[in-house]
């Protein structure tokens, strides 16, 4: 009753901001992500009988912050095959985790299809994803590789999440810019309800989703770069525009954000395919034609407020790996 399984962060490049149901964690919008190669979240899961409770480790240290959801997932599965014992679950990351890299998203991808295994519940992506996305919404996108669109069931019973395009047909870069490792303030749960609550802007970002939406899909099916980047800078800073105008204002940029995001539009009006966006952190992610990551690498790496800079190609889906 043990397996190991890997999964890769995924970008978003038209945004889940605001939840239709908190209860279910069902998103108040559809979204459109692309899932990377390099980072990689490693989760080992254990069950046994003569555990007293459920245990979670991240990164090699008990996370006891973390164990709630954690415990919510493998209750998930519980729930479905009753008599499921305890369990040892160990996750580790090859990147700052909770920095607006999306490890929660590579996280229960992770452990869903860890625990899947190793209870042999033989559950198809398609569960596995409707199970990462009631954990963390932008989790069921990392099931899958490449592009992958999360999309909301018209009668409200759940959302379906599939891939658009496979990473190896348009095999774009990522460059993250890091410019800051340190854990986010707010969370995106947090961060999304407060918005909902608050923000005047929330009815007109929601009334503009489906356009973003259908724009970006068209774009993926056209391999149509121009368009992509359009689509995707616009549903970047309008999330980002909601969240600053909820009360108090939610910013999740620094200064170097800022700087980074003002290079990367001098390089694009210079011709270099490269286009930005930011998640509820400080990190910048330049998305680039395959011939432009090295000078936009470069190009953010001297930048004051650069830590450092990571380069990811697109990726493969949530897999196991080890039993
Ligand atoms: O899945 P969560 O709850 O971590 O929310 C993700 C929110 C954003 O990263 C900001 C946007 C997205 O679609 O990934």
């Amino acid at each position: 009753m043990h397996a190991t399984a890997v999964a890769h962060p995924n970008i978003a490049l038209v945004k889940y901001w605001g939840k239709a149901d908190e209860s279910r964690n069902l998103p108040a919008v559809g979204s459109i992500s692309i899932t990377l190669d390099t980072l990689v979240t490693t989760t080992s899961v254990r069950f046994d009988p003569a555990l007293g409770e459920d245990r979670f480790t991240l990164d090699g240290r008990p996370a006891p912050d973390q164990l709630e959801r954690v415990r919510a997932c493998l209750d998930l599965f519980r729930a479905r095959l009753p008599g499921v014992p305890h369990a040892e679950v160990a996750s580790v990351n090859s990147f700052p985790t909770a920095a607006g890299l999306a490890s929660s998203a590579s996280g229960f991808a992770a452990l869903v299809v860890a625990v899947d295994r190793a209870l042999e519940a033989g559950l198809d992506r398609a569960e596995l994803a409707e199970l990462a996305r009631q954990c963390s919404g932008s989790a069921a996108r990392s099931i899958f590789g490449g592009f992958v669109e999360l999309r909301l069931r018209p009668d409200g019973s759940g959302c379906d999440t599939g891939q658009i395009r496979a990473a190896a047909d348009w095999p774009l870069q990522v460059v993250v810019a890091i410019t800051s490792a340190e854990a986010k303030a707010i969370g995106s749960t947090a961060g999304m309800l407060h918005t909902e609550r608050t923000s005047p802007y929330y009815p007109a970002w929601l009334a503009t989703s489906k356009t973003d939406l259908a724009a970006a899909r068209q774009a993926v099916e056209d391999r149509d770069f121009a368009a992509l980047a359009a689509v995707s800078e616009h549903s970047c800073l309008k999330m980002h525009a909601v969240a600053f105008a909820a009360r108090p204002g939610l910013l999740y940029w620094n200064g170097a954000t800022v700087e980074c995001i003002r290079r990367l539009r001098e390089l694009a009006s210079a011709g270099v395919g490269v286009f930005f966006t930011v998640d509820a952190g400080p990190q910048v992610k330049a998305i680039c034609l395959p011939e432009a990551g090295d000078r936009v690498a470069d190009a953010l790496a001297e930048l004051p407020g650069v830590a450092k800079v990571l380069r990811c190609g697109l990726g493969e889906g949530a897999r196991v790996v080890g039993v």
